[in-house]
């Protein structure tokens, strides 16, 4: 192999990780109402209550002094957010981010446990300020709420420090010690 060719593998594997972005996680701010997400959000769940059938995907919004890991939705033809953290729950939030890839094969949902970080995780939202970061997490239900029964791969926030990935569904505020992180691989 002569040298000009070793320096131009040399260069395309450099190239490899220094013009890598379009591997990476990208945040897309939605404005309020928009009628569309981008393509390539990223999907994270579904919930399923026999009434409403919808996808969550990844996201996150500003609460005080935290960014915190959301999923996002539409309902009733409007695209929002809703996120649980420690006791706050909120729903139906117009002012969020959602994530998005151009290379989804990167992207991967690892599991762990008891607020276990599996390498690679994506840094989605920053608590206290700034003194712990959140990851995005998602777990699998399936409760009897308000008289019906759900299906959700549910999207939520990891807190290492409280060792559960807290989500809502349809409200209310769940935590799972079990859960699976995104990871960019
Ligand atoms: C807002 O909605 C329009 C129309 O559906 C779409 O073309 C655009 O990509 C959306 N913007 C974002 C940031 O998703």
């Amino acid at each position: 192999m002569t040298l000009s060719r070793v320096a131009g593998l040399m260069a395309i594997y450099v190239c490899c990780f220094v013009c890598g972005a379009r591997e990476d996680v990208r945040w897309e701010l939605i404005p309020p109402r928009n009628a569309s997400i981008p393509q390539g959000s990223l999907l994270g769940g579904y919930l399923d209550n026999n009434e409403w059938n919808y996808f969550l995907y990844v996201g996150r919004v500003f609460f005080y002094n935290n960014i915190i890991p959301a999923a996002v939705y539409s309902h009733d033809g409007r695209w929002q957010a809703s996120f649980a953290l420690d006791g706050t729950v909120r729903t139906g939030i117009t002012g969020f981010e959602v994530a998005a890839t151009d290379r989804s094969e990167f992207v991967r949902w690892v599991p762990a446990a008891n607020g276990e970080v599996p390498q690679g995780a994506v840094q989605v939202g920053i608590a206290a300020g700034g003194s712990e970061v959140l990851y995005a997490c998602r777990a699998y239900d399936d409760p009897q709420q308000g008289g019906v029964s759900v299906t959700v791969m549910a999207v939520g926030a990891l807190r290492p420090t409280a060792k559960v990935c807290f989500t809502t569904i349809m409200g209310t505020l769940k935590k799972y010690p079990t859960y699976e992180v995104l990871v960019k691989s």
